[in-house]
């Protein structure tokens, strides 16, 4: 296992499309998931696409909220191999996101507020799911990254695009939002 090094927005592998992975199982994947995990545990990272660690391949990690079972558990792991996400309805929510790429700053960013997403789970099989709010918004950010895609492209409005330690200034004082502190 290693920590990899994270690519920031400029890099030119931010900006170009993944290729698809052949062999889900092969013995570099499953290294490369490996690292990537340890990567972003360090990182206090939400999720994390395989672009980021510089490496263009349809892959994303990411943490998945546990909707049916309440919110005082810890999220469970997700691996994503050559996702594909479908919007379900034409439903936009706005909320505050972070990325590992673009250290240091948040910004309110539009996606669909409910989604299915598909893909390959590293031993092959296939993942299915129906995501909303949160979670529905980690995987459209992560599965972004594999469009060469970072969410300040996204927003509608980049003077919402703030320094984490101004974003007090942005949040009304009765608002909940889950982990404001995540990076994807
Ligand atoms: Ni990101």
């Amino acid at each position: 296992m290693a920590i990899l090094k994270i690519a920031r927005m400029g890099h030119p592998v931010l900006s170009r499309r993944a290729e698809p992975i052949a062999d889900p199982s092969a013995p570099e994947v499953l290294r490369l998931i490996e690292d990537m995990l340890e990567t972003m545990f360090d990182a206090h990272g939400a999720g994390l696409a395989a672009p980021q660690v510089h490496v263009p391949m349809r892959l994303v990690i990411f943490h998945v909220p546990r909707e049916d079972f309440g919110e005082d558990l810890p999220p469970r792991l997700r691996v994503l191999i050559n996702p594909v996400i479908e919007p379900l309805g034409s439903e936009m929510e706005e909320d505050w996101e972070g990325c590992l790429s673009v250290p240091g700053l948040r910004g309110l960013v539009p996606r669909h507020l409910r989604i299915r997403y598909s893909g390959l789970a590293p031993d092959g099989s296939r993942i299915e799911e129906e995501a909303e709010a949160f979670h529905a918004r980690v995987v459209q950010h992560e599965c972004d990254h594999l469009e060469g895609i970072l969410y300040p492209q996204r927003m509608t409005d980049l003077g919402k695009l703030v320094f984490q330690s101004e974003m007090h200034h942005h949040l009304e004082s009765d608002e909940v939002r889950r982990d404001p502190e995540a990076e994807g």
